[in-house]
């Protein structure tokens, strides 16, 4: 009787967005008999407003984590052309009713399922990952996730959150929300480096940089000018910010756009000083 009640809560929370206290009992450890999420297959419409969202397309590798009976991987392949696709799946008979359904389906070259559990598996090479678990277990993988995923990589999640880790972008589809993040770079430090005028002239320039998923604020040292960066924005490896300082006693506007490849930042600096623009470049590297 425990039982059937915790596993009604589990799947009434599976087919909504009602998160049951019963959740909170859900087991983590691979358990082929009752494993921590049960099968619940996404609606269709819904597959598809998920791989719109993340926008999958020729070049994207992608793997959905409980793969059910395989539709998100099969459909990402044969609706929108993903290079390859990867379901991974604790429970080995979905395994074999995903193999026939891709061969089915005539995508048997580009998917593949594998039988197992989904926290011991090396998804580094996804470009695109897909969840339809829990709100505990997306808590649980969310470390992995940053860590493993390269920036840029985008996750999308059919009904559940990640806690404090707030989306990119949301759609609702047949009532249903499909969350989408973009896997931050790592920014979090102090970056020195110099902007570059066209003229050649060269100006000191330090950020010392915070940190909390794809949201940063930072102070920077310009020409030892400090200005305080309440909102940076992150997305993937991308940084962009704006700030107003003196420059030369003129007031100018300095809008950023930079790239974060591990420790080195490069982009530019565009300073507009209300009647042209003069661009630098900016390199850095984080010390
Ligand atoms: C709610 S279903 C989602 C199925 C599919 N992703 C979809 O959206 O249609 C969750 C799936 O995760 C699988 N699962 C649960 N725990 C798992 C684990 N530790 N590793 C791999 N798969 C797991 C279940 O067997 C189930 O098929």
């Amino acid at each position: 009787m425990r039982r059937s009640l915790k596993l009604l809560g589990v799947l009434i929370a599976l087919s909504g967005i009602t998160i049951q206290p019963a959740l909170t009992q859900a087991q983590t450890s691979p358990d082929l008999v009752n494993p921590a999420v049960p099968y619940v297959p996404t609606p269709v419409e819904v597959v598809m407003g998920m791989l719109e969202l993340a926008q999958v397309g020729k070049n994207d590798i992608v793997y959905d984590l409980g793969s059910g009976d395989g539709r998100l991987v099969i459909t990402a392949a044969q609706k929108f052309g993903a290079k390859r696709g990867v379901g991974v799946e604790i429970n080995p008979g979905l395994v074999n009713q995903s193999n026939a359904n891709a061969r089915r389906e005539g995508v048997s070259d580009r998917v593949r399922f594998v039988q197992q559990d989904l926290f011991q598996t090396d998804f580094s090479e996804a470009s695109v990952v897909t969840l339809y678990l829990l709100p505990r277990i997306n808590l649980q993988l969310r470390p992995k996730l940053i860590s493993e995923l390269k920036p840029g990589s985008r996750v999308v999640s059919h009904a559940f959150a990640m806690g404090d880790w707030q989306p990119d972008q949301r759609v609702t589809v047949r009532d249903r929300t499909a969350y989408l993040w973009i896997i931050p770079a790592s920014v979090e430090g102090t970056w020195t480096g110099t902007l570059s005028s066209p003229s050649g002239q060269s100006i000191p320039y330090t950020l010392q940089m915070k940190q909390s998923f794809q949201n940063a604020r930072a102070t920077a040292e310009v020409a030892g000018t400090s200005i305080s960066l309440p909102q940076i924005k992150l997305t993937g490896d991308r940084l962009t910010f704006e700030h107003r300082q003196k420059l030369k006693g003129e007031d100018v506007r300095v809008r950023v756009n930079a790239q974060v490849v591990q420790n080195t930042l490069t982009g530019t600096a565009e300073v507009l000083n209300g009647t042209s623009t003069q661009t630098f470049t900016l390199n850095a590297k984080r010390t």
